[in-house]
């Protein structure tokens, strides 16, 4: 996600939104700028990588007479990361700048309905749309609020955007729409950011603005204004009692826990500008100019691979695309027949895993097709593969893969939902289904994890003495296993195994004794009875039994966690999630590092 910080006041604004973005650098990025306003001229630096960068270009000129302005980290989504696409964002007439988080859909429409009208853009960025729609507006009325309200009921999509302009020196004004945006009131200086820990040094003191309210701020004032009505609002304050480092957190107590909890909105975001609900039509450019492809091979590693192995069945029965599913280590060195027409698909939530790079280069030397599923915009795999479908997760901050396997999942889903339906295996009416079944998810999602919290909690403390355990399940949910089991590894360094339930009699089974329980994926499907059976087998040899299962069932275990049923595939993020809290839970419990677990890297880069 990006970082907004607005500043007026009596400081030098220049080292205000330095320092604020350095606390906003936790958001991951990879280009930074600020916009300042002095002697009636307005100073745009910018620069590409890490804010040292940045510093460098302040340095070559003399901004610190500036006592307002605004700054931005950018986490790309739309255009690479660079100079030119790097916030803040002038007009056209150059008499404005802004910062913008988040997404606009209709940027394509916008900006062609713009060139229509004589402008040209300068950056390959999404956001770039909003201040020259603003500053249009501007030109018919010099009220700013008024601009930003008219200007902005032409966009649809997410945004937290703050702008200065020549026609207010010393002021900044902001908006938000399904992207976070605080204000901060200080003594003789105000603030607004995407989050707090930008201004927490300064003033505890903050206003949380919610959807559609412009805010317009000045060293000595602040409005908030309902954006349509441009009517002023009344806002609560509220005082933070936070540290710096637990609000870079937005609170949680790892970076772990924020990511779990923001998958409601990472499948919303995965989905946002992918998916026409009313047709069922999935818009997905990256694809156009690859083939229908007659197989696909998916290399990737670790929850990558679980993600993966989890959409194969998808690919096959939705599009009639047999999928081949390989672990990138050993794709590298176990030939195998890849013929014209297929697919390679590398999925990589960092884009940068040495393996699946490797297995990359290694099929477009024999002159494969590649298609990349990344989460960072710009890494090698994006960059190198022959086409890329991002996830638009935002940066994942924490070692161990939560977010990253949902927004795949859901990437993946919309993937075979849109080959099935260019090959004529889904119809209109399965494709609405499909999607409106994802649709609901998020909201599902989001009422279940509270509870699903609490329970893992209780789990993990009762069989926190546990040396090792199993996960089982059968047939699609048996990824989720895998996932489950390397979640509780990584993290809590509990030995745990993932296996598919029919297995066990096949040898597995010795392990089990009290000591060792299981942890069984029991949904409401062909397979339950089947899997019920083989928790019968480990139940009678006296391993204990923790079944994850809709309510209202019959099952016989020793702990049961109910959590509600959806339909399928979707109902699969909901038992993934509880895993994730599990493995979560389990690790704060025995006082493990959670967010950088020993001996890993968040990025494995090396072979
Ligand atoms: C998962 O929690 C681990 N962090 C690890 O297995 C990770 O998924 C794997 O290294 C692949 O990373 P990638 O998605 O960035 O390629």
């Amino acid at each position: 996600m990006c970082g907004i910080i607005g500043y007026a006041g009596h400081r030098p604004a220049a080292t205000v939104i330095l320092e604020g973005l350095k606390r906003l650098e936790y958001r991951g990025y990879d280009s930074a700028g600020m916009a300042l306003i002095q002697n009636k001229e307005l100073n745009l630096l910018r620069a590409k990588g890490k804010i040292r960068e940045l510093e460098d270009k302040i340095a070559q000129c003399d901004p610190y007479h500036a006592t307002s302005g605004i700054g931005h980290t950018r986490w790309a989504t739309h255009g690479l990361p660079s100079e030119e696409n790097a916030h803040p964002h002038p007009d056209y007439e150059q008499k404005l700048a802004l910062v913008h988080n988040g997404i606009i859909e209709n940027h394509s429409l916008l900006k062609r309905d713009l060139r229509e009208q004589g402008y040209s853009f300068r950056s390959d960025t999404d956001s770039e749309v909003l201040s020259h729609l603003i500053g249009l507006e501007l030109e018919h009325c010099w009220d700013i609020p008024r601009a930003m309200s008219a200007a902005l009921q032409k966009v649809e999509g997410s945004y937290a955007l703050a702008l200065v302009s020549l026609n207010g020196e010393g002021q900044v004004w902001a908006t938000r729409h399904s992207s976070p945006l605080i204000l901060g009131l200080g003594q003789g200086e105000n603030f607004v950011a995407s989050d707090i820990p930008a201004f927490l040094p300064y003033t505890r003191e903050v206003i949380f603005l919610e959807d559609n309210e412009i805010v317009q701020v000045s060293s000595s004032k602040y409005r908030v204004l309902d954006a349509w009505s441009l009517k002023d609002l009344d806002k609560e304050k509220v005082h933070i009692s936070w540290d710096v480092q637990s609000a870079q957190k937005s609170g949680y107590r790892h970076f772990m826990l924020k990511e779990i909890m923001e998958q409601p909105r990472v499948i919303q975001d995965c989905m946002s500008g992918r998916v026409d609900l009313a047709s069922g039509q999935t818009v997905l450019p990256e694809l156009d100019h690859l083939p229908l492809p007659r197989r696909l091979h998916v290399v990737a590693c670790g929850t990558s691979y679980h993600a993966g192995l989890w959409a194969r069945n998808l690919f096959q029965e939705w599009a009639g695309i047999p999928a081949e599913i390989e672990i990138a280590s050993e794709f590298r060195y176990n030939p195998r027949i890849i013929q014209d027409g297929d697919l390679v698909l590398a999925i990589s939530q960092s884009g940068e895993t040495a393996d699946t790079l490797a297995g990359l280069r290694q099929a477009k030397q024999q002159g494969q097709q590649v298609l990349g599923l990344c989460n960072v915009l710009g890494s090698s795999i994006a960059r190198e593969a022959d086409g890329v479908v991002y996830t638009q997760a935002g940066p994942e901050i924490s070692v161990a893969s939560t977010k990253a396997m949902c927004s795949q999942m859901t990437a993946l889903l919309l993937l075979a939902l849109h080959w099935g339906r260019k090959g004529g295996k889904l119809g209109d009416s399965d494709c609405r289904d499909l999607l409106q079944g994802l649709n609901e998810l998020p909201e599902l999602l989001d009422a279940e994890l509270p509870g699903m919290r609490e329970k893992a909690q209780k789990l993990a403390r009762k069989y926190s003495w546990s040396r090792s355990c199993f996960f089982l399940a059968r047939g699609t949910y048996f990824p989720l296993a895998l996932e489950g089991a390397l979640k509780l590894k990584e993290i809590s360094y509990i030995h745990a195994e993932g296996y598919t339930a029919g297995e066990m009699k096949h040898g597995p089974i010795a392990l089990v004794d009290p000591e060792f329980p299981t942890f069984a994926l029991a949904p409401d499907n062909g397979l339950r009875n089947k899997l019920l059976a083989n928790l019968q087998e480990v139940r009678t040899r006296g391993g204990p039994v923790i079944c994850l299962t809709p309510p209202g069932l019959e099952q016989d275990a020793n702990d049961v966690w109910e959590i509600p049923s959806c339909p399928e595939p979707m109902n699969g993020f909901l038992f993934l999630t509880a895993l994730q809290l599990f493995a979560y839970e389990m690790a704060v419990y025995l006082g493990k590092d959670v967010d950088q677990p020993r001996n890993l890297a968040k990025s494995v880069t090396v072979e």
